[in-house]
């Protein structure tokens, strides 16, 4: 299987997003996957102007000339995409949108139906057929992904892919905790690298795996407490000292 994966984190190495995604992607190498991995935030991908320069005058080819050429060469060649952002204002950040807004050249203008809804079809030979999401956010429960991965299914329909799970982690400062917390981040990145070995060896994502990659630690009165005494040292010294 060959994967290509994006991290749309601003943090890139220092970031949550980058030990999840990092420990997903060896667990899919250790497997047998080939794996490549991109920050966006080193790239230059303008955002989409809307002109359908890639569907009707040079189809497939966007009228921007920056590194996105380069990026969806990549997907074309990927069995499948897996999308790496942090959760922003329940979202995703907007160099992962900027950059999924600029994967349209992959398709084709035409309607046809598709399960009850109108969709453009894909250029014939394009790959991904699978995409996976991984996710970290800041706040402790794990429904704050629901909006994001309502929107990344949804995205996988509309691009004809198959949306395969969200590998996600909420309170994702624990990573940095790892002096006083050593088995609960072994165990965290230890399931995300289960996951990733699942995702090749079956093309499947278990429940389980997702289950123990997202689960609950601390109790949530001490995430309270400590978060709270975390963003208080911070602010005493001028930055934010987690990274
Ligand atoms: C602009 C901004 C918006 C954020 N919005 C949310 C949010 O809506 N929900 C949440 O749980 N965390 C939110 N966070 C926290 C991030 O998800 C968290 O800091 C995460 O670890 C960032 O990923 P990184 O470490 O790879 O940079 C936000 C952070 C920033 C900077």
């Amino acid at each position: 299987m060959k994967i290509f994966a994006v991290n749309g984190s601003p943090n890139m190495k220092k970031g949550m997003t980058h030990i999840l995604l990092d420990n997903f992607l060896e667990g899919a190498r250790d497997a047998g996957a080939e794996v490549e991995t991109v920050f966006l935030q080193k790239k230059k991908i303008n955002y989409c102007i809307g002109c359908f320069t890639c569907w009707v005058k040079t189809p497939g080819v966007c009228i921007h000339k920056d590194d996105m050429a380069e990026l969806l060469d990549k997907v074309r060649e990927a069995d499948c995409l897996v999308i790496g952002t942090p959760l922003y204002v329940d979202g995703m950040t907007a160099q992962t949108k900027t950059f999924l807004d600029r994967i349209i050249p992959l398709s084709d203008p035409h309607f046809e139906l598709v399960d009850g809804h109108y969709r453009h079809p894909r250029r014939s030979g394009e790959k991904p057929t699978d995409v996976v999401l991984a996710s970290v956010c800041g706040f402790y429960e794990r429904d704050n992904f629901d909006g994001l991965i309502d929107h990344m299914e949804r995205i996988c329909r509309n691009m004809q892919v198959r949306f395969v799970g969200a590998v996600v982690r909420p309170s994702s400062y624990i990573f940095t905790l790892e002096e006083i917390l050593a088995d609960p981040v072994r165990e965290i990145k230890e399931a995300a690298r289960r996951a990733g070995r699942e995702l090749v060896e079956t093309g499947e994502l278990s429940e389980r795996v997702l289950d123990d990659v997202a689960r609950d630690y601390l109790p949530r009165d001490a995430f309270l407490k400590g978060s709270n005494e975390f963003w208080d040292r911070c602010i005493k010294a001028g930055k934010f000292l987690a990274l």
